[in-house]
């Protein structure tokens, strides 16, 4: 199968992990090739390319055209037009985490299934949305592309709660000691250490930071020793 990138490619990894599906959606899929990569290397039976946009859309079904592979193309916000269909795996990937999450607010119980969601900002706000709303994050793969650092949550609703620290929003429960994930973890401390200053200059308390600030800095120690 050739290269999505590193990004798609963990993404597509993990489908392979978790599955084969019978039944994919791919949530925002512009080119298309998660579905198409999925169905193509037989890690789905078959896949649904939605899109918001007719454009995306259309650029998905030239691609599965030009590769001859048979995927369902959808218009839709979310998975809001897809009832008709049961999936087993939903991707959403390359989005904000608000607006992810949004979307799984308003799938209600066609979000029960394995979720591989790849937010591309407020990975916090999609975190929060999901250990307060019976969604458990099994793993979270971390990975950079042309030096951005992201991760692919992998998740699953279970219907319980998960107990969670402010540090938890922006580094995730699993922390692992590797180089991508001090990238993605280097980023974090960046961004807080920014919020921090911001706080200060409006006199409010910058504890949560501090604590982050503190996490962040133990997680980039644990990797450089
Ligand atoms: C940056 S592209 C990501 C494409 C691909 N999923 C990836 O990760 O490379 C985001 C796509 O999401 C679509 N999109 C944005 N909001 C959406 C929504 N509410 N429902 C479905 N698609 C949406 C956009 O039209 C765009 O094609």
């Amino acid at each position: 199968m050739r290269s999505l990138g590193n990004r798609l490619d963990t993404v597509l990894s993990l489908v392979r992990a978790y599955g084969p599906f019978s039944l994919l959606s791919d949530v925002g899929s512009d080119h298309a090739f998660v579905a198409i990569s999925a169905v193509q290397s037989g890690l789905a039976a078959a896949a649904v390319a939605s899109d918001v946009r007719e454009g995306p859309l259309e650029h998905g079904r030239e691609n599965a055209k030009k590769l001859g592979v048979k995927v369902d193309f959808v218009l839709s916000d979310g998975l809001d037009a897809l009832g008709a269909y049961r999936f087993d795996c939903v991707c959403i990937c390359g989005m904000g985490g608000e607006l992810i999450a949004d979307i799984l607010r308003r799938a209600g119980e066609k979000a029960f299934c394995r979720l591989l969601l790849q937010p591309m900002t407020a990975q916090d706000d999609l975190r929060k949305y999901l250990w307060e709303n019976g969604f458990t994050i099994e793993s979270e793969t971390y990975v950079s592309e042309r030096g951005k650092p992201y991760a692919v949550l992998s998740v699953i609703h279970t219907g319980k709660e998960t107990r969670y620290s402010y540090a938890d929003l922006f580094l995730g429960q699993f922390r692992p000691a590797g180089e991508e994930y001090a990238r993605y973890a280097g980023k974090a401390l960046s961004q807080a250490k920014k919020r921090r200053i911001g706080l200060l200059s409006r006199g409010e308390d910058p504890a949560c930071e501090d604590g982050l600030i503190a996490e962040a800095e133990a997680a980039l120690s644990a990797y450089r020793q």
